[in-house]
Order: structure tokens, then sequence, then C-alpha cells
């Protein structure tokens, strides 16, 4: 997702420097090339060879090294970045930029560089409401400093409140976003995730294996592209993904419920969720004893949601998902038309990698003018990223 990236990660002292050391792992697993710039104050928490192994490149500490500035190393430095990010971001070194001081190796390359520069703040919470740091970081984003929010927590020094560094994570998606093109930016989108639950009794329900990931993958791509992102999401064990809008369902009639609510707001929806087509005809308000041999359950049939979208007169843009044990081009160009959408997505679930609860898929592309695109074998994350290619070229055109 990373690939070809260069990132310069400038460490500030600050006790949620560890934290960084996990971002670093996040950034090069996704194929980013990573440099380490670490202030006096970040070694005195970490020393560079933790970041020099990890990122497996020499880590920068000083402006006047007589090796590196023999090229004038900061500037290389700082002209080669796709990105920069600061973390944790101490109050003294965004000062220092905001107020133009450039006395250190980090701070006299972020002055130079051209690249996008992101901070992930960490600081006592008195400190991150003082009138001065609020100047200052509001100074930055007016000229177009990117920031990932400090979340609230119990902090280092044992206060509580808002200047606990953001998860790795979440910082990472930061960074992920500050590299993509907006090319679906003031689009709304929702997208539908997860399996649904429909109970029998108190402690029993009907439900499949889908894990979620394919559509919180495609949540995560779609809010990075620019987009206004709902995602309505069946129980899973996934973190809500950052900057979207996020609504939890538990049943194909919640599901239905959440889906129809936005449905005018959206331009594109996209549906991943595995709902469930038969929920059982009555649900017993307590603990279904075991009495004979064998047991029967009288189901009826859910509302199909991508159906009941599909006959809007003026709908927006509607991807379906196929997920199909055989003759997956002919069953899923039969949803295609009886559904009425716009495209959908193809998956052969009786493959060991693709479909449910794995982290790849195998996916044909199928659109209404009749042409199909064999996706082959892709992460999740790379599928989303090739749905929303069409999707965003379809906007575009209309
Ligand atoms: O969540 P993961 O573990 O990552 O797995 C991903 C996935 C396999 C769940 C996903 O890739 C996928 O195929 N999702 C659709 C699963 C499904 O329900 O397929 P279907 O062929 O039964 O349904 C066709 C379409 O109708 C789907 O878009 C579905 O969301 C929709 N539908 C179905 C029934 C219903 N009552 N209402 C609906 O809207």
């Amino acid at each position: 997702m990373l690939t070809n990236k260069k990132i310069i990660l400038g460490i500030c002292g600050g006790i949620a420097v560890y934290k960084a050391v996990e971002l670093l792992r996040l950034l090069t697993k996704a194929g980013a090339e990573v440099h380490v710039i670490m202030t006096s104050a970040a070694q005195e928490f970490v020393t560079p060879l933790t970041f020099q192994t990890l990122s497996s490149n020499p880590v920068h500490t000083e402006l006047f090294n007589l090796i590196a500035e023999r090229e004038i190393g900061h500037i290389s430095l700082a002209d080669q970045a796709d990105l920069f990010i600061i973390v944790p971001a101490t109050a003294n070194v965004i000062g220092k930029i905001a107020a133009g001081i450039a006395d250190d190796l980090l701070t006299t390359t972020v002055m130079a560089t051209k690249a996008p520069v992101l901070f992930a703040p960490a600081m006592n919470v008195n400190m991150f409401t003082n009138p001065i740091y609020r100047e200052n970081e509001q100074k930055l984003r007016r000229l177009g400093y990117l920031f990932v929010d400090p979340i609230r927590g119990t902090l280092a020094c044992g206060w509580e409140g808002e200047g606990k560094l953001a998860a790795p994570e979440t910082i990472f998606e930061g960074a992920s976003a500050a590299l993509t093109e907006k090319d679906l930016l003031n689009r709304t989108i929702m997208i539908t995730a997860g399996p649904t639950r429909e109970e029998i009794d108190p402690v029993r329900y009907i439900s499949n294996h889908s894990s979620g990931k394919m559509g919180y993958a495609l949540a995560r791509a779609a809010s990075r592209r620019g987009a206004n992102v709902f995602l309505i999401s069946g129980p899973t064990t996934l973190a809500e993904p950052c900057g979207v809008q996020f609504v939890n369902v538990t049943s194909a009639d919640d599901m239905h419920r959440e889906v129809m609510a936005r449905v005018d707001e959206c331009d594109v929806i996209i549906k991943a969720a595995a709902v469930a087509d038969y929920r059982p005809l009555v649900r017993s308000a307590t603990k279904i004893k075991k009495k004979a041999d064998s047991a029967t359950i009288e189901l009826v049939r859910n509302r199909d949601i991508l159906a009941e979208l599909g006959g809007i007169e003026h709908r927006p843009f509607l991807v379906g998902f196929a997920a199909e044990t055989d003759a997956l081009a002919i069953n899923a160009e039969k949803k295609l038309r009886e559904k009425n959408l716009d495209m959908i997505v193809a998956n052969d679930v009786s493959q060991v990698d693709a479909g449910f609860n794995v982290e790849t898929n195998r996916a044909l592309l199928l659109f209404r003018d009749g042409r199909c695109i064999d996706c082959g074998l892709m992460s999740k994350d790379q599928l989303a990223g090739t749905i929303l290619d069409h999707v965003a070229a379809r906007l575009m055109a209309d």
C-alpha cells in the first residue's frame, strides 16, 4: 500500500516514544522506506539502534554530522520525502516549527521539506489546552500541516484527559490518507460489512462466517480517498476504522432500517455484508429447553436490502457482492440484473484464500454493460482499492 513511498519519521522526546516503534513496524510492513530522525531528547527514552534495526536504515541524529552533511544530508532527506511524520510531537517541537525555529536536524529538515508533514501530538493535558500551544497548532493547521489528534485517557504524568498519543494504527491511517489522492472528495459512500445475527432465543442465533474484513477495507480506503463514509456493520471483532461514521447493527432488520435511513444522502452504496436470508419466525423470550431428539425451527425470509435499493427510482450508484460456491460469473450476473445493480463483486467463497474470514480475496467484477474483469488473488485492501478505482472513474464520467 505504501510501496516505494519514502517517509521521514521524526521522533521527539516523550514517554509515548515506544509507540513510534510500533508505527515504524506498520509503515515498513506496508512497504514504505522509512528514514528516522531523532531529537536528542528522544534518545533519552529509546536508543537509535531500535529504530535503525527496524527501519534497516541509519538513524539521523545530528545536524552537524561531518559524514552526512558532506552531501548536505538534511536537505537531501527533506527533498526525498513523500511524507514527514512527527511522533510523539511535543509542545516544544510544535512550538519551534510554528515559530520558524530550525535549531536541530529535525526542525531544520521540516523547514526544508516540501512534503506533507503530519504531527501526532502527545503531551500533558494542561500543556495541550494551554492557549500558547493551541495557537501554535492552529497556525500550523492553517498553513496546511496535518494532525492526528491525541486521545483522552490516563496520561503518563498521572493526569486524566486529552493528550495521549493516538494509537499507532490511527497514525498509520492518517499517514496513508496523507499519501492518497482525494478522488472521492465530497462523495458520500455507504458500506455494509460483516454478518447479521438472527436470534432464536436469548442465547442462540443464526449467522455466518463473515468477519467484516472486506467491508472494513472498503471503508478505510474510501475514507482515505476523501469520501464521507457510513459504515453499517454487523457484529465483528474488528476495530472501528477512524474517520468513518460507524453504525453497529445486529440483525438484517436493523441493517435494513439503518441503510434505508441514509440512502438519500449517498452517492454510492456498496453492500459487502453477508446478510442472513432467513430469520426464525418466532424468537423465544426464554432459552429453549432440549426435549426431543430432533427439533425444527421455522424460518421466514428477510427483506433483500440490496434488491430494495435497486428498485429506488433515483438511486445512488449501487455495488453488490455475490458470495458463490459454483457458476460464479453466471450466478453473479443474474444477481446484477435481478437486483438492478451497476456493478457486482463476485467472490468464489469455496476457495481457501477467498471470501469469508481470510485476508485475501479472488473476485470477478461484473458491470451493467457486460464487462467482466478478473482481479485474481489480492489482499482485501488491494481489492477495495480496485473496486473504488472503478467507482471513482464512473462518478467522474457522470
Ligand atoms: O467479511 P469477510 O470475512 O471479509 O468476507 C467477505 C464476504 C465473503 C462476506 C464478502 O466478500 C461478500 O461476498 N459479501 C456478500 C455476501 C452475501 O451475502 O452474498 P449473497 O450472494 O448472499 O448476497 C448478494 C448481495 O445481496 C450482497 O451484496 C448482500 O449484501 C445483499 N443482500 C443479501 C441478502 C439480503 N437479505 N439483503 C441483502 O442486501
